[in-house]
C-alpha cells in the first residue's frame, strides 16, 4: 500500500508509486503498467476509463474511489491520510450541492479522474467535478412513478458502477443502464426483471468483475422469487442469472443447486415467489474468482404460509458463493434458517486476510440483520466464529459443530403477537460498515431493535400481497411489546475486533439510525449521526475528534478522494430508507434541512444556507377533523388499510413514512386525489386506483381520521 500524503496529483499515480508496484512482484507489476497505459489513454478514450487491471492495483491510486467499497474486497478503508488524527478538527465543507428530493440518499459516491458521479432517489444520475462541485451532467431515467408503491423501503438507490468510460445504474423498475460517462446520455439499456406483473425492484447498487455487471433486486414484501443476474458491460447482453430459491417443481430445476433447494420447501411456495432477493450486498475474490452474493429474506415473511412443513429454505438469508464466470452454485452459508422475521443476508460482506488460531485465513465477514458477527472462510464457506454484536433474543449463539443458530422457540410465532429481537430493521441494516486493515477493526452502525411477529389468520398465495404477518389485533399484548421496545431501542458504533469476536469500543447515540462508515489510514472513522451531524472518530480507540452539523441525516457512508493533492470526504445526507418509512414518530427531536451532497476538506470555507423555520421532521400532532365515518366503516378502512398502507404509514397509522395521523387540513381535503389521483406519486405515493375503490379510500381515511382523534384524546391536548 502506498500512501500519497505528499500532495501528488490523484489524476495519474506517480511513476514513484508505479515503480515501488513493480519492484514488489511481477504480478503487481504487470498490472501496474497495465493501469498505466489505461490512464494515459484516459484523455482519448474520456473519463472513468475503469478495468480489471485498474481495480487490482486500487492501493497503488488511493485517491480514486472507483467502485461501492472502492476495492474489491469491499473494505471501505482508504489509505489517504492526509486529514488525519492530528488535523482532523480543521476539516470544513469544500462546496456541497442541493438534492432535489424527500426521499432518502442512501447511496455513496463514487470518484474516478477527478469527477465524482452520485446517484439519488428514482435513480437520477449527477456528475460533478470532484474538486470544485461544478455539475458537468444529469441523466434521469424516467422510472415510471408507479415504482414508488413496490419499493418496501424507499424509492432509495444505493450506488453506481464505472468500467471502461461507463457510469452503470440500476433504476427501481429493473432496468441496468450504461452511460457514457462523459456526457451522461444512456448506450445501452436492458430490462434485468423476467415477470413486470410482480413487483421487482432495484436500490442495490450494480457492482462490475472482469467486464461483467452483476444486479440483484429486491421486492419479497410483495412476493417474488429472488435471483442475482450477470451482464456483458459492453453490450448488455445477460451472461448467466443464478436463481436463490427453487422454482416449480414440475418446471423443472434450472441446475442441482434449485433440486438441492427444493427439498428444504414445502407446500407451494413458488406461487408468492419464495422471496430471497439479492437487494443490496455482493462481494468478489480475483484469486478465488469467486462472486459473493447476500440474500434476503422469505416472501410471504411468515412461513406456515410458504412452506407449511418448516424446513430450512434454502437459500434464504444465506450468503452464497458462485463461480463467476458461470454463475454456478460453489457454497452456501444460511444465517437463518426456516428465515421469518426479515432477517436478510443481503448486508454488506467484507473480504479481508486475518489471523486465526495462528493461522493466515481468507476470510469474509458480515454482519447481517440478525445480530450475529459471522466470520467464514471465504474458499470453503466453512464457519469459522460467530458472536452476537447486539442483545438479541431470537437465538442464544450458533452450534459451531452444525453451523446452526441455537433458536429460542418461542419465536417461532402464531396469531398471538411475541416480542423479537432484533426486530425487522435489523441489528445491522444495509448501512455499510467498513474494515481497517490497520487497526484490524470492522466499525459498525448497530441498532438494538425489538418488534411483535404474528400471524396473519390467512394469506392467499395466488395473490401473493402482503407479509403473512398481521399488525392488529391482540392489542393489551401489543402495547406491551410496544413499551418494552421504546424503552430498549438503541443506536451505537461499534469498533468490533472480528478474530477475539468482542467490541473494543463504542460511541453510544441518543437514537438508532445512525449512517454508514469509513475508515481511513489516517487513524479516523467517519460516521453520518442520527444528530444530524458528520462525526470523525479515532479508529483506534474511539475518541470523537470532530463533528459539524450537517442539516440533514448522513444514513449512507461517506467516501475520501484526492485532487491535485488535497483529500476530501464526501457523504450524501439525507434522511430517508426504511427506519425513516416505518418509525418516523419516534424521531421527534429530528430538525432537517435539505438533503444535500457535502464534501468537506482540510481549511474547507463553504457554509451551508441558515436552517429552514418549519423543519420538525415530525409535526406537532393537531386537532384532527370530527369522526364522521359509521363504525362498519371504520372497521372496514381498518382492513383495508392493514392490506395496503400499513408497511409505508405504519401500525395503526401511528408513524410511517408520513404520519397520517398529522395530516393538514388542506391534505385531507386532497385525500382522495393523493391515493387514488397520484397527486404525490413523485414523492413515492403513487395511485392505488387499480387496487381500491373510491368507497375503500373513503373507509380507510375515516379509519386515518378515528385513529388520529383516539390518539388526540389520549395526548390529553
Ligand atoms: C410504498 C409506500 C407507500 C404505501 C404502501 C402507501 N403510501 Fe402513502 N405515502 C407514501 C409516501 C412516500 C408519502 C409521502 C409523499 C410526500 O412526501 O408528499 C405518502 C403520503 C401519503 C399521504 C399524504 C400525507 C401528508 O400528510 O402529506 C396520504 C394521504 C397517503 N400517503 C395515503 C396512503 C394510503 C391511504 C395508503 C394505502 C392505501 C398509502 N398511502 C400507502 C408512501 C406509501
Amino acid at each position: 500500500m502506498i500512501g500519497v500524503d505528499g500532495g501528488k496529483p490523484a489524476r495519474a499515480p506517480s511513476l514513484d508509486a508505479l515503480g515501488s508496484c513493480l519492484r514488489k512482484s511481477a504480478r503487481i507489476g504487470l498490472i501496474a503498467s497495465v493501469a498505466l497505459l489505461n490512464l494515459s489513454a484516459t484523455d482519448a478514450k474520456g473519463p472513468a476509463q475503469v478495468d480489471q487491471a485498474r481495480m487490482l492495483a486500487a492501493d497503488s491510486n488511493p485517491g480514486e474511489w472507483m467502485s461501492g467499497g472502492r476495492t474489491f474486497d469491499e473494505q471501505r478503508f482508504s489509505p489517504l491520510k492526509q486529514i488525519n488524527d492530528g488535523n482532523v478538527g480543521q476539516l470544513g465543507l469544500a462546496w456541497y450541492a442541493d438534492i432535489d428530493t424527500e426521499r432518502g440518499m442512501e447511496s455513496s459516491p463514487i470518484v474516478v479522474d477527478g469527477v465524482l458521479y452520485n446517484v439519488q432517489p428514482w435513480n437520477i444520475v449527477t456528475a460533478f467535478d470532484a474538486k470544485t462541485g461544478r455539475k458537468l451532467w444529469t441523466y434521469d431515467p424516467q422510472v415510471p412513478l408507479k415504482y414508488g408503491r413496490m419499493a418496501c423501503c424507499d424509492i432509495v438507490s444505493r450506488g453506481l458502477a464505472a468500467w471502461k468510460g461507463k457510469i452503470y445504474v440500476a433504476a427501481l423498475d429493473g432496468r441496468l443502464i450504461a452511460l457514457d460517462a462523459k456526457t451522461g446520455k444512456p448506450v445501452w439499456s436492458t430490462l434485468t426483471v423476467d415477470d413486470t406483473d410482480r413487483s421487482y425492484t432495484i436500490t442495490g447498487a450494480p457492482r462490475v468483475y472482469e467486464g461483467k455487471v452483476i444486479i440483484g433486486n429486491g421486492g419479497a414484501e410483495q412476493g417474488v422469487r429472488g435471483y442475482v443476474s450477470a451482464y456483458n458491460a459492453e453490450s448488455g447482453k445477460m451472461l448467466w442469472r443464478f436463481f436463490t430459491v427453487p422454482g416449480e417443481p414440475a418446471k423443472g430445476f434450472e441446475n442441482k443447486a434449485m433440486e438441492m433447494a427444493a427439498k428444504t420447501w414445502s407446500g407451494q411456495w413458488w406461487k408468492p415467489g419464495g422471496g430471497g432477493t439479492v437487494w443490496d450486498a455482493v462481494a468478489y475474490d480475483p484469486a478465488l474468482h469467486l462472486l459473493y452474493v447476500g440474500v434476503g429474506n422469505g416472501s410471504p415473511w411468515a412461513q406456515k404460509f410458504r412452506s407449511p412443513d418448516g424446513g430450512d429454505n434454502l437459500f434464504l438469508a444465506s450468503i452464497v458463493a458462485l463461480d463467476l464466470d458461470t454463475g454456478q452454485y460453489v457454497w452456501h452459508y444460511q444465517t437463518t434458517p426456516g428465515e421469518q422475521w426479515d432477517y436478510t443476508a443481503t448486508q454488506q460482506m467484507i473480504l479481508a486476510d486475518l489471523t486465526i488460531g495462528g493461522k493466515p485465513r481468507k476470510v469474509l465477514m458480515q454482519a447481517p440483520k440478525n445480530g450475529f458477527f459471522y466470520v467464514l472462510d471465504r474458499k470453503t464457506g466453512e464457519l469459522l466464529s460467530a458472536q452476537k454484536f447486539s442483545p438479541i433474543n431470537w437465538a442464544t449463539g450458533v452450534d459451531m459443530k452444525t453451523g446452526r443458530p441455537i433458536e429460542n422457540p418461542a419465536v417461532r410465532y402464531g396469531e398471538v403477537p411475541v416480542l423479537v429481537s432484533p426486530g425487522a430493521g435489523g441489528a445491522h441494516n444495509w448501512n455499510p460498515m467498513a474494515y481497517s486493515p490497520v487497526t484490524r477493526l470492522v466499525y459498525i452502525p448497530v441498532s438494538e431493535t425489538y418488534m411483535a411477529y404474528a400471524a396473519a389468520t390467512s394469506y392467499d398465495l395466488d395473490k401473493h400481497q402482503g407479509l403473512g404477518t398481521s399488525f392488529s389485533g391482540y392489542d393489551a399484548e401489543r402495547k406491551k411489546i410496544a413499551e418494552y421496545a421504546d424503552a430498549h431501542t438503541k443506536g451505537w458504533l461499534s469498533a468490533w475486533n472480528p478474530v477475539t469476536q468482542k467490541e473494543v469500543w463504542r460511541v453510544a447515540y441518543p437514537l438508532n439510525g445512525s449512517g454508514g462508515t469509513l475508515a481511513t489510514a489516517g487513524n479516523l472513522v467517519f460516521q453520518g449521526t442520527i444528530s444530524a451531524s458528520m462525526a470523525a472518530y479515532r479508529a483506534d480507540n474511539g475518541k470523537k475528534l470532530w463533528e459539524m452539523p450537517a442539516q440533514n441525516v448522513p444514513v449512507a457512508a461517506p467516501i475520501t478522494y484526492m485532487v491535485d493533492g488535497e483529500q476530501y470526504v464526501a457523504v450524501n445526507a439525507g434522511w430517508g430508507g426504511g427506519l425513516a418509512h416505518v418509525e418516523r414518530s419516534k424521531y421527534t427531536s429530528l430538525f432537517l434541512g435539505k438533503p444535500r451532497l457535502l464534501v468537506y476538506k482540510i481549511g474547507g470555507k463553504a457554509k451551508l444556507p441558515p436552517m429552514p423555520a418549519a423543519s420538525r421532521i415530525v409535526p406537532e400532532l393537531q386537532a384532527p377533523p370530527k369522526v364522521t365515518g359509521t363504525p362498519e366503516q371504520i372497521a372496514k378502512g381498518e382492513k383495508l388499510y392493514g392490506a395496503n398502507c400499513v408497511l409505508c404509514h405504519g401500525v395503526a397509522a401511528r408513524g410511517g413514512v408520513k404520519d397520517l395521523r398529522h395530516m393538514s387540513s388542506a391534505t385531507h381535503g386532497e385525500f382522495l386525489d393523493i391515493v387514488l389521483g397520484g397527486k404525490r406519486a413523485v414523492n413515492g405515493m403513487a395511485s392505488f386506483a387499480d387496487t381500491i375503490s373510491k368507497d375503500d379510500a373513503e373507509a380507510i381515511h375515516q379509519y386515518v381520521i378515528a385513529r388520529a382523534n383516539a390518539d388526540w384524546e389520549d395526548s390529553g391536548k
